[in-house]
């Protein structure tokens, strides 16, 4: 940690306080995200879920850039060193009174897809899609905070209060862990509508009052749905005694969206998460023809230009708008009675929830190896860590082996020990 001088707070979690820092030797500013949990054991700190996604997911242009990770065993602390990105998409649309322009919210919400799509096709699940995990730097997106994420193939039940309320699936509401990677499109679509509004969609005050929200704009399900769901509800925290109603529907709320617009958050907000759109599919959708067509045009750029192609003619792309000049605000101004934006000390925002009582089986099954500083028996503090607070924050991920994980250059650097062969600060 003495390489990086450390300068001001920049955000405080659930699990961990992140901080501006500068490199000393470098003068390269970095967000370092010291965990609040003490590690017992470099091979606990290999173990961890965010770190094992993050290797696999770091170099994507849209997943935060995980530069380091520094552990100190005498203390058990442990800091991770990102790339330092401007401010997270709740700071973005907190208090404004304009609309962003429609081509910024199509450009963040595709780069946003991007990175679900990435991480899906990667055998991984985020679990905590939400505005604050979401981080901008200019015209950049990046996915972050994988402290909750799963592997997809990992078989259900999961936690059940995984993911914070309001951005919710209902299938994360009314069943006992029975979810999947169609959760994190629920929490896009969630997200989408904020950015777009600029308050939340589905506020909700408590479970109960969540899937209340969420009928009154959606409307109640086919009762066959239910009925399903309800047969993954055995603990009864939740009444299944939905009187019937239509819901006002999404156009009514957003009345200046585009139809395009509406067409992809109607897919990603459908109930059912077997209908629900997957992140591939959306990459096609016409909403973002504009940011898909300007990738290909790059990428046929790229190809071009490199030495084997040169002198060759690139594939035809239809030429539009490439710039990433984007008007910063259109001129339409929030109704003065749309719902503020609750702000982030405000009692209603939700933080992450849990569940004492809560007992799932976890699904156990080993990680794949990954680089180690050292080896040694593992550590048991996983599961008593778990047991404490939320299970699914720290643990193994099952995640199927992807050829190029173990070459990301990242590697545990442990602090004030001797770690063997590798290096110490
Ligand atoms: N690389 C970064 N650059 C700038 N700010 C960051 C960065 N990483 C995190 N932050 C800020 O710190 C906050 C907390 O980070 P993060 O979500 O990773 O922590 P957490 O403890 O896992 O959070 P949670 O309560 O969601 O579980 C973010 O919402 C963001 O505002
Ligand atoms: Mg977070």
């Amino acid at each position: 940690m003495h390489k990086y001088k450390l300068l001001s707070k920049k955000g405080e979690g659930t699990f961990s306080e992140v901080i501006k820092a500068q490199c000393i030797k470098t003068g390269r500013f970095v967000a370092i995200k010291r965990m609040k949990a003490r590690f017992t054991s470099v091979e606990q700190v290999n173990n961890l879920r965010e770190i094992q996604a993050l290797r696999r997911l770091s170099n994507h242009p849209n997943v935060i850039h995980l530069l380091e990770v520094i552990y100190d065993r005498p203390s058990g602390r442990l800091s991770l060193v990102f790339e330092l990105m401007d401010l997270n998409i709740y700071e973005l649309i907190k208090g404004r009174r304009h609309y962003l322009s429609e081509r910024r919210v199509s450009m963040y919400m595709y780069s946003l897809m991007k990175s679900i799509e990435v991480m899906h096709r990667h055998g991984i699940f985020h679990r905590d899609i939400k505005p604050e995990n979401i981080l901008v730097c200019g015209d950049q997106l990046r996915l972050a905070d994988f402290g909750s994420c799963r592997g997809i193939y990992s078989k259900p039940p999961f936690t059940e209060y995984i993911s914070t309320r309001w951005y919710r699936a209902p299938e994360c509401c009314l069943t006992d862990g029975y979810y999947n990677h169609k959760m994190d499109i629920w929490g896009v679509g969630c997200v989408m509508f904020e950015v777009l509004s600029l308050y939340p969609l589905f506020p909700g005050t408590d479970e109960a009052d969540q899937v209340a929200k969420i009928h009154a704009v959606l409307g109640t399900p086919d009762p066959d749905l239910l009925k399903r769901m309800k047969r993954y509800s055995r603990s009864n925290h939740i009444s299944f005694d939905f009187p019937p109603q239509n819901g006002c529907g999404l156009k009514k709320m957003l009345p200046h969206a585009t139809p395009e617009c509406l067409d992809l958050l109607t897919k990603l907000l459908q109930y059912n998460p077997d209908k629900r759109i997957s992140a591939r599919a959306a990459l096609k959708h016409p909403y973002f023809r504009e940011w898909r067509e300007r990738d290909e045009l790059l990428e046929a750029q790229s190809h071009a230009s490199s030495p084997r192609e040169a002198g060759t003619a690139s594939r035809p792309v239809s030429m539009r708008r490439t710039g990433s000049n984007l008007s910063e605000t259109v001129n339409i101004v929030k109704p003065a009675g749309a719902p503020a934006h609750p702000s982030l000390g405000h009692p209603m925002r939700p933080g992450r929830e849990f569940k004492p009582s809560q007992v799932v089986a976890p699904h156990q099954v080993t990680a794949p190896k990954l680089p180690m500083v050292s080896s040694g028996p593992v550590q048991k503090t996983d599961t008593a860590r778990s047991n404490k607070s939320d299970r699914s924050k720290y643990g193994k991920i099952s995640l199927p082996h992807v050829g190029g994980a173990k070459n990301s250059g990242l590697e545990v650097v442990a602090s004030g020990v001797s770690s063997g062969s590798r290096r110490v600060m």
